[in-house]
């Protein structure tokens, strides 16, 4: 049964009360944490680090950390997650295979990327660009290696960009041919966006500035939570 599923991206929270601020997230009801690593070299951003998760495990044991890694080089960084307490581990299709013209084909290297992910005990990820087809994920989802796709709608990066709405077919068309698949949504999630991508079949939101940004989290993760179950 798929679940739906509220992840804080804790990039929008004050850095200076990391923890307090995911701690309130959580008691406020939120399911995951989201944590966006950015290397300045697949995306133009520096942010957290294996450190950070570190530090945020010991201080919250039970959280979900769900890691998206904007990074160039994702086969470099899974042990280091996982020692650090990643709970899962999504990396980006093109970083991995940058040739648009070998997403028809599985690639031997995603395919052992997913496969080392799972042997250090994370649940795997693979992210796709609001460019890149969603066809590219078939054969993988296919092959069970995967237990979550992040459909990224807006260009990663950066917190509190625009929803991109030309996304939003994507989520559909994989929704329609793989009924089970854990399908997150990630950049631009708001309360006004929530609808369209939850009717298409998203079951995981991720929410940076939408939550973080808001006087009311509670309220704007109920809104993001309930529109899912709907
Ligand atoms: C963008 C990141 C997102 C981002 C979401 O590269 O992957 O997780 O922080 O932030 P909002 O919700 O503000 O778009
Ligand atoms: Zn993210």
């Amino acid at each position: 049964l798929l679940q739906p599923i509220v992840a804080p991206s804790i990039l929008s929270a004050d850095f200076a009360n990391l923890a307090k601020e995911c701690q309130q997230v959580l008691e406020a009801g939120a399911d995951w944490l989201h944590v966006d690593i950015m290397d300045g070299n697949f995306v133009d951003n520096l942010t957290i680090g294996p450190p950070v998760v570190k530090s945020l495990r010991k201080h919250i044991p039970s959280a979900y950390f769900d890691c998206h890694l904007m990074v160039k080089d994702p086969f470099k960084w899974v042990k280091v997650f996982s020692q650090a307490g990643a709970s899962g581990y999504t990396f980006h299709l093109e970083a991995v295979e940058p040739n648009p013209n070998n997403w028809s084909k599985t690639s031997p290297r995603v395919t052992s990327l997913c496969e080392d992910i799972r042997y250090h005990g994370m649940k795997v990820g693979i992210s796709i660009k609001p460019d890149t087809p969603w066809q590219a994920l078939e054969s993988y989802i296919s092959a069970d290696l995967v237990d979550v796709v992040l459909i990224m709608t807006v260009q990663p990066g950066f917190g509190g960009q625009k929803f991109i709405p030309e996304t939003v077919s994507k989520v559909a068309s994989l929704r329609k041919r793989f009924p089970k698949l854990n399908i997150e949504v990630d950049g631009g999630i708001a309360p006004d966006t929530i609808q369209q991508v939850a009717k298409a079949g998203a079951n995981i939101a991720v929410a940076g500035s939408a939550i973080f940004g808001s006087d009311d989290r509670q309220r704007v993760i109920s809104i993001l939570k309930e529109t899912l179950k709907a």
